[in-house]
Parts: C-alpha cells; sequence; structure tokens
C-alpha cells in the first residue's frame, strides 16, 4: 500500500521534508458545522453516531469537504474503551458523557478485564475501513484513543468532573487499585489502536486530557508510565509505511522532555505553551503537533491570521516537524467560515517561510 496523495502530515511527523506545515483541528468534525448537526439528527444521538461505521464515515469527511485539511480523524470517542468494558456509557442530553456503572468498588476492579477490540468494539474498526475506503488515499486517516489516566478519570468519577476527588481519592488511599485499573487499561488502549492501525489508521493520537491535572510526581507514575507503556506495545509499520504516533498532555507543557522521551514520534501542545520555545526544548527528538488557542477562532479573519503566523513564526525556519493543529478542540460556538482564515494562512504563510 502506497501512501496517501498528500502525505504533508506523515511526513512532517517523521521529519521528513514538506513543501508547507500540514494542519488538522482536534474534533473538526463537529457541532460548529450544520452537517454534522444534521446527520447527528439523523442518528437520533452522538452514540449511534459513533456505532454507525456509514454515518462515522460521513461526518469525519463533512470538515474535510469543506476545508483544505491534511488529515481525517476517524469520528469516533475515547469512552468507547470503557463502554466496551461493560461501563454503560450514555450522554445526557447537554450534559456531558456519563457512566451507570462508575468503577469504585474492589470487586467490579478486580473483575475488569480488557475488550477484544474486533468483538467488542468492531463498528470501530468498520468505520475505519469504510473511511480509509472512502478517502481513497487522498490524506492520511488519524486512529486515537484516550490515555489511561484520561480513561480512569470518566470511569472512577462516573462523568466529568472539576476536581477529581474519586479519582484522586483512590490514588491517595488505594494506589494498588487505581494501578490495576490503569494497566488493564494500558493494555486495552494497546489493542485497541493495533487494531486500528491494522484496519487502515495511518497514524495514532493518545488524547490526555487530564494528566495535566495531577502533581509532577503523580504525573509520572500514573499518566505517563502508562502511555509509554502502550507507546512501547504499538504496531511501528504497517505493509512497509511508518505508523507514527502523537501523544498530547493537555496541561503538559512543564514535562515536555519527559514526554517527548517514551518513545513516541510526535507531542501534541495546548496553547499555554510558546512553541518555539517548545521547539528548543526537544530539540530533534519529536515532531510538535499544535498549538493555536481554539477562541482565537471567535475572532476577525485579520486577527486569525495574524495569530496563525504567530505560531508558525515562533515555531521558526525548518522544512518540516511541524503539524498546525490547534491546542485543544473546537468549540461547538465557532463560526465555520472563520476555520477557512486559519486554514488558509498556515498553508500560504509556511510555503512563504520556506522560500
Ligand atoms: O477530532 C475529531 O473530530 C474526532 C472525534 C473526537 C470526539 N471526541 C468526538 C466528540 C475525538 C478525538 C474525541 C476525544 C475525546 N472525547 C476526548 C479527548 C480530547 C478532548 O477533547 O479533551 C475526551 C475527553 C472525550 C470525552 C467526551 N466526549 C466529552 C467530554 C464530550 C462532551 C463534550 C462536548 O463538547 O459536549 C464528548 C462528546 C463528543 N465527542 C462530541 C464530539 C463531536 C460532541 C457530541 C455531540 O455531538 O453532542
Amino acid at each position: 500500500m502506497s501512501r496517501p496523495k498528500n502525505d504533508t502530515f506523515l511526513r512532517a511527523l517523521l521529519k521528513e521534508p514538506t513543501e508547507y506545515t500540514p494542519l488538522w483541528l482536534m474534533r473538526q468534525a463537529g457541532r460548529y458545522l450544520p452537517e454534522y448537526c444534521e446527520t447527528r439528527k439523523r442518528a437520533g444521538n452522538f452514540l449511534n453516531l459513533c456505532k454507525s461505521p456509514a454515518m462515522a464515515c460521513e461526518v469525519t469527511l463533512q470538515p474535510l469537504a469543506r476545508y483544505d485539511l491534511d488529515a481525517a480523524i476517524l469520528f469516533s470517542d475515547i469512552l468507547t474503551v470503557p463502554d466496551a468494558m461493560g461501563l454503560g456509557l450514555y450522554f445526557a442530553e447537554g450534559e456531558g458523557p456519563k457512566f451507570e456503572r462508575p468503577l469504585r468498588e474492589e470487586w467490579a476492579i478486580n473483575n475488569l478485564t480488557a475488550p477484544d477490540p474486533y468483538e467488542h468494539l468492531g463498528y470501530v474498526m468498520d468505520a475505519v475501513s469504510e473511511i480509509r475506503r472512502a478517502l481513497d488515499n487522498s490524506v492520511p486517516l488519524i486512529g486515537f484513543s484516550g490515555s489511561p489516566y484520561t480513561l480512569a478519570c470518566y470511569m472512577v468519577e462516573g462523568q466529568g468532573s472539576s476536581d477529581f476527588r474519586h479519582i484522586k481519592g483512590m490514588m491517595y488511599s488505594r494506589p494498588d487499585l487505581l494501578h490495576k485499573i490503569l494497566s488493564v487499561t494500558a493494555d486495552s488502549v494497546t489493542s485497541y489502536l493495533n487494531a486500528q492501525i491494522d484496519s487502515g489508521a495511518q497514524a495514532v493520537m493518545i488524547f490526555d486530557t487530564w494528566g495535566g491535572s495531577l502533581s509532577a510526581a503523580a504525573y509520572q507514575e500514573f499518566s505517563l508510565a502508562y502511555m509509554q507503556r502502550i507507546v512501547a506495545g504499538l504496531k511501528k509499520d504497517k505493509d512497509g509505511q511508518r505508523i507514527p504516533c502523537i501523544v498530547f498532555t493537555k496541561n503538559g507543557g512543564l514535562w515536555l522532555e519527559k514526554i517527548a522521551d517514551i518513545g513516541c514520534d510526535a507531542v501534541g501542545l495546548d496553547w499555554t505553551i510558546d512553541i518555539g520555545e517548545a521547539r528548543r526544548r526537544v530539540g530533534d527528538k519529536v515532531a510538535l503537533q499544535g498549538n493555536i488557542d481554539p477562541n482565537v477562532l471567535f475572532g476577525t479573519p485579520e486577527i486569525i491570521a495574524a495569530e496563525t503566523k504567530k505560531v508558525l513564526d515562533s515555531f521558526g525556519p525548518g522544512n518540516t516537524g511541524h503539524v498546525f493543529n490547534l491546542g485543544h478542540g473546537i468549540s461547538q460556538y465557532t463560526p465555520p467560515e472563520n476555520v477557512t482564515a486559519l486554514v488558509e494562512t498556515v498553508h500560504a504563510h509556511s510555503r512563504l517561510l520556506r522560500k
């Protein structure tokens, strides 16, 4: 299998030369797009949308039809994995994700097992193959998973949280139980991502949304160590092509060198760190992905263009090693037309920087 016609994204991650800086947007298929809202309405709810390979494929392609993006990302959610472990995921309208059976009892934790990705998450693998067929080798497809710690936050809290008192309570009273959850979850994520790779994902990303809420020592022990174990267990090649892996810890800027050291190809950055400084700190070790504040998209097209250039200029000269992205997911309130200014500026300005 050859590389996609537009393989700029893969080349930037592997630090091979590119003619311009490639980009995609976290949550690029989402509620800011009216066509997404229409498909979601047809599906009935968000989970049905994730569980229907045909509709997941349809929404994956929607942002690519509108904007000149350099990668597609599988439409799914990180919480499908704990759902497949039997926790009973549901989305209460307007309230975000919840689990029917939060994981807090010792007996339940001891009974936790890694789901078989083909048997219990077959709908995700079907979506990956269907999206690859539909993309017809135009741009690469990114597969993804949550980090064990981020998944455990939702599993133990039973929903989103502002203080994480249940999971941190467990961390500081029964660390053995939390380690057990993280260990089973790390095994689950490893086989889930490898199944996505076998089904056609051409790069993978691990989303660690909540690792940045930990102390430095706890981050190492409860989040980074498990991501390192996953990265070590990932398939590095498929059909002769390297499969790059991106690790993103939101609010992880303080620990950048340590993240860059776990064997991943690229590190995702949120907007709180200057990307030029990040580059100086990691040197040649990894590529960087990021990192404009998604709220810049509420500005005027002129200011969006200026802020986009600031990120590209700060990354600095050189013709590879940067994938432009937002520092976190795009807001559902983003005016879709504002995204055009960002996409066009990334491509045009990064070409100028290479002259
Ligand atoms: O980037 C993409 O386009 C791929 C799709 C994707 C979704 N979720 C779709 C989604 C990805 C990569 C995710 C990851 C995800 N899901 C994370 C990690 C990244 C991050 O944003 O921090 C987390 C923490 C989740 C869990 C989750 N799923 C939450 C907290 C929510 C509710 C948030 C909200 O905006 O309401 C979801 C739902 C969700 N996942 C939506 C989408 C498009 C909105 C659902 C809807 O249509 O109602």
